[in-house]
This record gives structure tokens, C-alpha cells and sequence, in this order.
């Protein structure tokens, strides 16, 4: 069973076509167009100006996605689109072409979460998907901080999250801070390797009794640290930037390691996953080696770098678990859902 995977949710495109042969995924093909470039002129995402920027490529790339692997439309079995959560704006350039799509094609659409694409993406590169459960999910990206439990591949709850900032905003504001384009989770963990004596800032929510997070206060006590240089009349040197990057990005690892922990413990966790661009910073995934030292029971799967941020791999993989059960939605019920929370059911 082939699958069009489409993803449009923030500001990447993509598109993907994939199969599950003997329980391991097989990527077929796979696009990614990154509006990186224009977003960091305006030092952040304009929802409407994602959106324009969307249009011009989806079909070329649906296009080429079949070309190139001399792929008819006829030969997909259903097509996979991210109806949330999102920018409104971005998902609805992928859902109205799926639905057109789906209409013409006659094929049948899955609408799927673009969260729990993110809880999939570590099988992309897996020889099997037959993992053990309960699993846990460390969900990381620029709008979600999740730790998601999971019974099986369908049955999925949110046990811990952010009540304020996620931690990939977190980055991206700590970095603006520090004078870096958007987005600052990558420049900030390169400018961390250069720290000689990272600056301590305290860890919320570190001891709190639940498994939820918080990280708008230590981005404000990055700002008060720069504003108190600025007092004492002190510069930000490069030296300085170093320092704080790593000690805001040392106080974020923490929490999230430590939650993470807590929650293996507490639910008897058999497999942890991780998902999300925040995937990609090197000393969370060598603070993960640490952690599969200490739990050599647990199995840990972490996403090659090319998966952690937003692809249409991804959402295949998932729509394909969804398709397997033959869940789908009818092109004229399709919906953008911005707030679906991973688990739920979307809004029709
Ligand atoms: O999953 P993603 O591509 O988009 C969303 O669904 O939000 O995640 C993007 C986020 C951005 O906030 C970016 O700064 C962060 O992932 N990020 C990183 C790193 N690479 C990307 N954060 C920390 N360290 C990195 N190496
Ligand atoms: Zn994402």
C-alpha cells in the first residue's frame, strides 16, 4: 500500500511517498522545501507569508514525487495530509489539495496529526516497527513540548507538557536574544561548543511532583542576564554569547531528561522515542546515550537528523498506520484543526 504523505503545517513543504513492506518502512521518495531563508529576514515565521509560499510549490513537488519514481497516481492507495495542529494558514494549502486531489484521484484522504508524525519519525530508519510497549514519546519541536505515552500504535495520551513557552520557542527567543537569525535552536547549540564557563540559570519545574514543563521564566532570566550586562556597562561578547547559549541550553537538557526519567519510572516504560526539531541538538541526543547506559532494558529510538524537523516522511508513516485500519476522511468533511492535541480526534 503506497502513500502520499503531505506536509504543510509551519513552513516547510514536503511531500513523500512511502510503503510498509514486512513491517518496515520504506521511504520511496521525498521532497522538502524550507522557507528558512525568508522567515529569517523577519526574524520569524508571518503566518500569511508561510502560506503564499506554499502554493507555488506543492504540486510541482506532488508531481515530481511520482516522476521520479515512475509512480502513477493510479498506483497510491491514499493520501496523507497534516490537518493540525498548525498555522491555520499553512495547513489549509495542504488539505485543499488534498482534497482536490482526492476528489480527482478518487482516493481516499488521511488526516493526520502532525504530532503524531513526530512520535513515528524514529521508525523511518528502523528495520521494524514491532517495538515493545508501553512506549514514551519526548515530543520536542517549536510549538509543542510533549511527553506522550503510547499502548500501542493507535492508543496515545498526553501525560506531561508545557504550560507556557515550548522549549523550540524557547530556543528561537533565547536566540534572538543573543543576536542570532531565526531559527536560534541550531546557532545556539553551535555557540554553546565554545563555552568556557557556561552561566547557571536555575531549572523550572525541575522538582515539581507532575511531568509538565515551563520555560518562559528561564527565558526571561536569559533577558534580565543580558539587561543587567547592559547596565554594568559589561559587552556581549562572543565569549559571552558562548556562555550563556550553553548555560540556557545545559538548565533546558536538564528538565527535559529529568521529566523523561520520571515518567519511564512511573509508567514502566519499554521503549522511548523522541520527535521534533529539537531532536537535533547534539547534547540532548549524547545526554540520551547516557540514559540508555542506566536503563539497559530500555530500548531508545532517536530520529536521524534529517527527520527531525518537519517532513512529509513522517506523516506517510503515520497515515499509513491510520490507513491500516482504514481510517480515512471524506474530502468534503476535511478540516484544518490548529489546535488538534495529539491522542484526539480532530474537529470535523
Ligand atoms: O519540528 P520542527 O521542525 O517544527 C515544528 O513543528 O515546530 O521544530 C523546529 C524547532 C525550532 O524551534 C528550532 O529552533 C528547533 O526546532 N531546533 C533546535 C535544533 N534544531 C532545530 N533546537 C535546539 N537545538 C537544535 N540543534
Ligand atoms: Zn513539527
Amino acid at each position: 500500500m503506497k502513500i502520499l504523505g503531505i506536509e504543510t503545517s509551519c513552513d516547510e513543504t514536503s511531500v513523500a511517498i512511502l510503503e510498509i513492506i514486512n513491517n518496515k518502512p520504506v521511504l520511496l521518495s521525498h521532497f522538502v522545501y524550507s522557507q528558512i531563508d525568508t522567515h529569517a529576514q523577519t526574524g520569524g515565521i508571518i503566518p500569511e507569508v508561510a502560506a503564499r509560499l506554499h502554493v507555488p510549490q506543492i504540486i510541482p513537488m506532488i508531481e515530481k514525487s511520482l516522476q521520479s519514481i515512475n509512480l502513477d497516481h493510479k498506483d497510491i492507495a491514499a493520501i496523507a495530509v497534516t490537518g493540525g495542529p498548525g498555522l491555520v494558514t499553512s495547513l489549509l494549502v495542504g488539505i485543499h489539495t488534498a482534497r482536490v486531489l482526492s476528489y480527482v484521484w478518487k482516493k481516499p484522504i488521511v488526516n493526520v496529526n502532525h504530532m503524531y508524525g513526530h512520535v513515528v519519525s524514529s521508525m523511518l530508519s528502523q528495520e521494524s516497527m514491532n517495538i515493545e510497549f508501553p512506549a514514551l514519546c519526548l515530543t520536542i519541536s517549536g510549538g509543542h513540548t510533549e511527553l506522550v505515552l503510547l499502548e500501542n500504535w493507535y492508543d496515545l495520551r498526553i501525560i506531561g507538557e508545557t504550560r507556557d513557552d515550548a522549549v523550540g520557542e524557547a530556543f528561537d527567543k533565547v536566540g534572538k536574544l543573543l543576536g542570532f537569525e531565526y531559527p536560534g535552536g541550531p546557532k545556539i547549540s553551535q555557540a554553546a561548543l565554545n563555552a568556557k564557563n557556561p552561566i547557571e540559570f536555575s531549572a523550572p519545574m525541575l522538582n515539581s511532583p507532575n511531568l509538565d514543563f515551563s520555560f518562559s521564566g528561564l527565558k526571561t532570566a536569559v533577558r534580565y542576564y543580558i539587561q543587567n550586562l547592559e547596565k554594568e556597562n559589561k559587552k556581549l561578547s562572543p565569549q559571552l554569547i558562548s556562555d550563556i547559549a550553553a548555560g540556557f541550553q545545559n538548565t533546558t537538557i536538564k528538565v527535559l531528561i529529568a521529566k523523561t526519567q520520571k515518567a519511564l519510572e512511573q509508567f514502566s516504560i519499554k521503549s522511548l522515542l523522541i520527535g521534533g526539531g529539537v531532536a537535533a541538538n547534539n547534547l540532548l541526543r549524547e545526554e540520551l546515550k547516557k540514559l540508555s547506559h542506566k536503563h539497559k532494558e530500555l530500548n531508545i529510538y532517536i530520529p536521524e537528523l534529517k527527520y527531525c524537523t518537519d517532513n512529509a516522511a513522517m506523516i506517510a508513516l503515520a497515515g499509513h498506520l491510520l490507513a491500516e485500519k482504514e481510517i480515512s476522511t471524506p474530502y468534503n468533511k476535511l478540516k484544518a484543526d490548529p489546535n488538534w492535541e495529539v491522542g484526539t480526534n480532530p474537529e470535523q
